[in-house]
């Protein structure tokens, strides 16, 4: 029998409600830039940590967007590699478009400022960038996400679509794992 993964967890940032709660507020947030804009923005999720951000996200916007993911790789265990290599593309054509590139954290920063690089230079007429979270004290590369839902320190954390070892990522809260865990 497997045990429940919560057991891992040696005690949770972020409540599943706090996180909804923050993805309410960030999306009217973004929601008025565009509608300010008057344009259509592309949300590009960053598979597969975004996902549970992204869909609590968008379900928040009024008005149209049109949704894409991609697929990038950078990154094992608890260090980033700081390569990053596209493994799925988009389906959908991003050139003259306002591209919203949507990230679980921004770590060292490199995964989003390279793929903001790749849409900026395949023609996307702006690319920002929405990330749940930002660790700040880790970062290597000289950028910032646009809209960020939580800062936090430089911490290991897990759920809500962030791994370790490609696990915990369907916790519905954000945590912190048990140092045995690791070992
Ligand atoms: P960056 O390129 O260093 O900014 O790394 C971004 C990626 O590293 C994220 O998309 C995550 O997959 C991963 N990452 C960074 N910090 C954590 C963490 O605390 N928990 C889980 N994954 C993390």
């Amino acid at each position: 029998m497997h045990k429940e993964i919560s057991h891992d967890i040696d005690h949770v940032l972020f409540t599943e409600d706090e996180i909804a709660e923050r993805c309410y507020e960030m999306a009217k947030e973004i929601e008025k830039d565009y509608i300010e804009k008057g344009s259509i923005p592309l949300v590009v999720g960053l598979l597969k940590g975004s996902v549970p951000f992204m869909s609590e996200l968008i379900k928040y916007f009024s008005q149209p967007i049109e949704i894409d993911f991609m697929s990038v790789s950078s990154y094992e265990g608890t260090e980033s590699l700081g390569q990053v290599k596209i493994d799925k593309d988009l389906d959908l054509f991003s050139k003259g478009k306002e591209v919203l590139i949507i990230e679980d954290i921004v770590d060292t920063g490199r995964t989003v400022s390279e793929v903001k690089k790749f849409l900026e230079d395949r023609g996307a007429r702006e690319v920002k960038i929405a990330a749940l979270l930002d660790k700040p004290d880790r970062r290597k590369v000289d950028i910032e996400a646009d809209y960020t839902g939580f800062t936090i320190p430089n911490e290991f954390v897990v759920g809500y679509g962030l791994d370790y070892n490609q696990l915990y990522r369907n916790l519905p809260y954000i945590g912190v794992l048990k140092e045995e865990v690791y070992r």
